[in-house]
């Protein structure tokens, strides 16, 4: 299968990412055609540093690294280096109608945040993704929850397209994990985790083992004491649970019977030793990987080069449909 995701580099991953989007590259990668990209383009959408965004992009090539995506299984590169991204979303552009924009979840919601800059860029965004995903002709693109609309604006793009000018793009589904589409934020679990939230409700792939430990020990939980999965009338515990359950490959049953009549603190603190145990490696080849920029800029343009063949190719056939050459 044609695998294709992103992810913006805006700061450092958190274990939302991890578990909705990377753990699922990861396994992806060893049997389907992949590539993942590092959208830069998506980041300047919303207020960023620009002295910052070269150190981010490094760095989050230096996470995918560290996560474990392999450069010898998969293509990873930057947005902005192939051009055809920013030339087919402004094609995709001119036959997509507005409402369809304004309607978006993620729009109304960043509009919102960001009321000092709502701009153009932002309600786009949705056509520069579905730029990323149908240049490669993509059959299927793992993420988490909150990207699942964006997906399905864009296998709507792709239908009016190949409709309106004769077929070239695969209409792509979105792979979402059967659990951990959604981690929520530690200090407020009805909201999802996330980069530029209370920074203590949000676990960082690279925190500190005193970092894990302050976070999940001050994690909201509910009121009672058993630690039982109840989305509704627990919703703190339930999302610990899930975490639980997805770096121990327990089955939240298990995890519920092995802290029967014990509280929550009991329950946080082997939380907090688990993660830290987890993202230990993580850690470790981070720090491996930062002494080795020349290696990664290496892969970078490798991936630019490839990614570049595959993109001019959809672009030249989406031009001569378009009576553009
Ligand atoms: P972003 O950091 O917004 O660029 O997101 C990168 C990827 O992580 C996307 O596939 C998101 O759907 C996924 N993601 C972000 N936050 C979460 C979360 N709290 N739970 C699950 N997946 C998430
Ligand atoms: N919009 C995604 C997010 O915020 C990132 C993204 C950009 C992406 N282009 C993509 C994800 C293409 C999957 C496929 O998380």
């Amino acid at each position: 299968m044609k695998i294709f995701s992103g992810i913006r580099p805006t700061g450092e991953l958190h274990i939302g990412n991890y578990l909705g989007a990377i753990k699922q590259w990861i396994e992806l990668q060893e049997k389907n055609e992949c590539i993942f990209c590092i959208v830069d383009l998506h980041a300047v959408t919303t207020p960023y540093k620009s002295g910052e965004l070269q150190k981010n992009i490094l760095e989050l090539a230096v996470a995918y690294l560290a996560a474990g995506l392999k450069p010898e299984k998969c293509v990873f590169f930057i947005q902005s280096e192939v051009k055809e991204h920013a030339e087919l979303a402004w094609l995709l552009g001119t036959f997509t109608p507005l409402g369809e924009l304004y309607r978006m979840t993620q729009f109304k919601e960043k509009s919102k945040k960001h009321p000092e800059y709502i701009n153009a860029g932002l309600l786009n965004y949705p056509l520069l993704m579905a730029a990323d995903i149908l240049l490669y002709q993509t059959e299927a693109v793992p993420v988490g929850l909150d990207q699942q609309q964006h997906v399905e604006l864009t296998r709507e793009v792709a239908r009016r397209f190949n409709k309106k000018f004769g077929k070239v793009f695969v209409e792509p589904k979105s792979l979402l994990p059967n659990v951990g589409e959604k981690i929520m934020s530690l200090q407020n679990p009805k909201k999802k985790m996330s980069k530029t939230d209370h920074p203590q409700g949000c676990i960082g792939l690279f925190d500190t083992p005193e970092e894990i430990k302050k976070k999940i020990m001050s994690a909201v939980t509910d009121t009672g004491k058993q630690i039982r999965y109840d989305e509704k009338k627990k919703p703190g515990i339930s999302n610990l649970l899930t975490i639980y359950s997805l770096f121990s490959e327990k089955t939240i049953k298990e995890i519920e019977k092995k802290f029967e009549g014990k509280g929550y603190a009991e329950f946080k603190k082997s939380l907090a030793n688990l993660l830290i145990d987890s993202l230990a490696p993580f850690q470790r080849k981070k720090q491996e990987f930062l002494s080795r920029e020349v290696y990664i800029k290496e892969i970078l343009e490798q991936g630019k080069r490839k990614a570049q063949i595959l993109a001019q190719t959809t672009m030249q056939e989406v031009k001569k449909k378009m009576g553009l050459s």
